[in-house]
């Protein structure tokens, strides 16, 4: 609580005005000073409620659109400095995940908190396996879109339909339930992706495979012809793996946001899901890495580069390099110097992406352009992504989907975390209202 300098004392005694971890307000409106503590490098935006003109002043309030400067949560899960280009997952860097670890073992870390130990391991993924079947239903339910429907928009009704399917997942304060909703959800997610990208090409659905990987698995359901044995190259199914670890959280983003503040009105985990894909799906977020792939594809060669580059510069905005920018990342996103490097290994066995040299070209070009080094705009976790789907024969379309699948696990490790939040209430932004004063109705015939 704010107190004036007037006031009494902190809880260890020590008046307010004598501390050091205290911000000093004056209200020049009024001539007050305020004490303000600060904790953890922030002030509480409902201290500023104290500060007012008078009896009838609703009292400050903190004006933020986006939420340029607001922490909305305290969390433990993901920890990113955007100077310094550093991601950590409950501690552990990135680049050690990447090279060490796989996609289960990492979505076991971010919901548990610790990587498993081997029988935990074992346990986690027996459950994961044996929850990747689709009720017959759900299936039909896919079999409804159109053959020409966004596999991103089949995501997300999917997503939320499956909430029909499972009403104990609205016991949301039930441990047991949410476990249960959690392997539903990170199991389920890949076969529906799988359908989506079959239903679009009018091709039977493969079912799950329990013997298989979580990846080979989502491969093997993607591309897997009924009537032929087949088995994902070992190298692609890595990389895919490591993509997945790249993609699992990444703290407070658009979707997470979504994910938190629908989640906070204590709705289940599958519409809280669905909502959260569905902000992933706009293209200044997840939907950028699809957006990638149709801007190299508009460039055509390198030798139009630099005219492209005059255009989004000249386009102030308008027209952006996709791919490119972050809110948090003011550096080389760490994520896209790994995915880079698997390009290469993915480019071994595919055939190198003829795009990726415009790629190249327009990552060079724009580093050394002072409109982006300015603007401190580096390539970001979808400039690369993109290419490798492609080689690895996933259509542009489903791009997204594939982000989706492994931000799930992120989705829900930040949804448990904010219903076990004793400080988190339903979300509820306040606003400046600037519209009309109070007036009278007019009848349609005088207007
Ligand atoms: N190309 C060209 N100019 C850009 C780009 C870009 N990709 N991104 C930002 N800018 C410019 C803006 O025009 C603005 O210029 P100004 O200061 O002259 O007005 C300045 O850089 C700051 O941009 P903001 O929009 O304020 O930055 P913000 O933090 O709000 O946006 C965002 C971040 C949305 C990621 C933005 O960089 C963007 O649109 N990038 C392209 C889309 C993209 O790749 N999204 C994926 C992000 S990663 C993810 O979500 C998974």
């Amino acid at each position: 609580m704010p107190i004036a300098e007037t006031e009494t004392k902190g809880a260890a005694g020590v008046a307010l005005a004598e501390r050091k971890d205290v911000l000093t307000v004056i209200d020049r409106r009024t001539g007050k000073s305020y004490e303000i503590p600060v904790a953890e490098g922030t002030i509480r935006a409902i201290d500023l409620r104290q500060i007012k003109t008078g009896p009838d002043d609703f009292g400050l309030m903190s004006y933020d659109p986006a939420f340029l400067n607001t922490a909305a949560c305290k969390s433990r899960i993901t920890f990113i400095d955007g100077d310094k280009g550093i991601l950590r997952y409950r501690g552990y860097p990135i680049e050690q995940l990447a090279e060490k670890s796989n996609y289960l073992e990492v979505a076991y870390l971010l919901l548990y908190g610790e990587l498993p130990t081997r029988a935990q391991y074992e346990e986690w993924t027996h459950h994961i396996t044996f929850h990747t079947m689709l009720h017959e239903s759900l299936k039909k339910f896919m079999d409804g879109f159109n053959h020409d429907a966004h596999p991103m928009g089949m995501l997300i009704a999917t997503v939320a339909a499956m909430s029909t399917f499972y009403p104990d997942a609205r016991n949301i304060h039930d441990p047991v339930s949410r476990q249960k909703q959690t392997w539903r959800l990170i199991a389920k997610m890949p076969t529906l992706a799988g359908f989506a990208y079959r239903h679009s090409l009018g091709m039977s659905y493969v079912y799950p495979d329990n013997d298989l990987t979580y990846t080979e698995n989502f491969l093997n359901m993607l591309f897997r012809i009924p009537s032929k044995s087949w088995r994902p190259d070992p190298v692609l199914v890595r990389a895919l793996d490591v993509l997945f670890i790249l993609h699992a959280d990444h703290e407070q983003n658009c979707g997470t946001h979504a994910m938190r503040g629908i989640g906070s009105s204590h709705t289940d985990p599958y519409s809280a899901v669905a909502g959260a894909a569905a902000a992933l799906y706009g293209p200044l977020h997840g939907g950028a890495n699809e957006e990638v792939l149709k801007m190299l594809q508009e460039i055509g060669s390198i030798s139009q580069v630099p005219a492209f580059i005059k255009e989004v510069k000249e386009g102030k905005g308008e027209k952006r390099l996709m791919g490119f920018g972050h809110r948090v990342y003011k550096n080389y996103d760490p994520r896209a110097k790994i995915i880079k490097r698997i390009a290469d290994e993915v480019f071994q066995v595919t055939g190198r992406n003829p795009l990726l040299d415009i790629a190249l070209e327009l990552e060079r070009i724009a580093l050394q352009d002072d409109y982006f080094v300015k603007r401190k705009l580096y390539p970001n976790v979808d400039f690369y992504s993109g290419l490798i789907y492609q080689a690895i024969g996933i259509p542009t379309a489903a791009f997204t989907v594939l982000f989706a699948i492994p931000r799930t696990s992120g989705w829900i490790a930040q949804w448990g975390e904010m219903l076990g939040d004793t400080e988190q209430k339903i979300a509820r932004p306040r606003q400046v209202y600037l519209g009309m004063g109070e007036r009278d109705f007019v009848p349609i015939e005088k207007r």
